[in-house]
């Protein structure tokens, strides 16, 4: 069983989410559905007032909670991602740090909300059980992650072009089922798909939020227009389109304690 413990180069990675910060909210379409659904998920459990946007980025969940008239807690990994959530007035208070060590006090937030952030952890048990502790009891937690089998089509086409692991791995269903076994949970497994006239944009559009960073080892291999054609004439099309899927997890815990 993969536990979901992985090694991750945090620097590395608020690095290129730092640099994504400025084009990010105009890229980030499944973001901005999977967090929507988030707070309905939310929405229909809880009415607490006190909210963790943990792995927050530019803050567009942040502020959408603020609207709502919520006390929000903005907190991510990356400083330039942070500054542009400050910049927005996207919450009350800003917090640079990690969401596998949160530097909150126990039972201080009704609410933990992370879209599509955990993905990036080391040690998914681990962060949710950062999660539980930092929710008071009757709270809720609520997080996206992209699972196994997201980017499927970028990794066949690399896979046809040359030898190196071009795209991420993705925790399976299970293993993240597993991880909030010690909790009462719900998981729900569901799939988006994004279709790109050229191939470029499709790439653009993961450069953009920040996602091009690999889990083990390095970007191999600069994108010649050679390499960029191969990659092409390998890619599956759908309609003379190039699809892109996401497989998305959407875990609801309940705070028992
Ligand atoms: C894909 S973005 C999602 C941003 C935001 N939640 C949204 O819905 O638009 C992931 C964010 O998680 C942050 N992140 C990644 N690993 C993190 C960690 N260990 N602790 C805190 N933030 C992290 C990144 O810096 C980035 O801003």
């Amino acid at each position: 069983m993969n536990l979901g413990i992985k090694s991750v180069d945090k620097q590395a990675i608020a690095g290129a989410f730092g640099k994504a910060a400025s084009k990010y909210d105009s890229v980030a379409k499944l973001q901005q559905q999977t967090g929507e659904y988030l707070m309905e998920l939310v929405q229909m459990e809880s009415s607490g007032a006190r909210v963790l946007d943990a792995g927050c980025g530019t803050g567009f969940f942040s502020a959408r909670w603020k609207q709502q008239g919520k006390q929000v807690i903005a907190l991510d990994l990356a400083s330039g991602m942070l500054s542009h959530a400050q910049g927005q007035q996207a919450a009350d208070y800003y917090l640079q740090g990690d969401i596998e060590h949160l530097g909150l006090a126990d039972c201080s937030v009704d609410i933990c909300f992370s879209n599509l952030a955990v993905q990036w952890c080391n040690d998914l048990p681990g962060a949710l059980q950062e999660f539980y502790r930092v929710t008071r009891p009757g709270g809720l937690i609520v997080f996206s992650t992209l699972a196994q089998g997201s980017l499927c089509e970028l990794e066949a086409a690399w896979q046809r072009v040359d030898d190196y692991q071009h795209v991420n791995q993705f925790l399976p269903l299970q293993a993240i089922a597993h991880a909030c076994q010690p909790y009462r949970h719900k998981v729900m497994e569901r799939q988006y798909c994004q279709h790109y006239p050229q191939l470029l944009p499709l790439l653009n559009s993961l450069k953009g939020i920040g996602a091009t960073h690999l889990h083990h080892g390095r970007q191999r291999g600069l994108m010649t227009r050679k390499r960029l054609h191969a990659l092409a004439d390998a890619y599956p099309r759908h309609n003379g389109n190039y699809p892109l899927s996401y497989q998305i997890i959407f875990g609801v815990i309940y705070c028992d304690k």
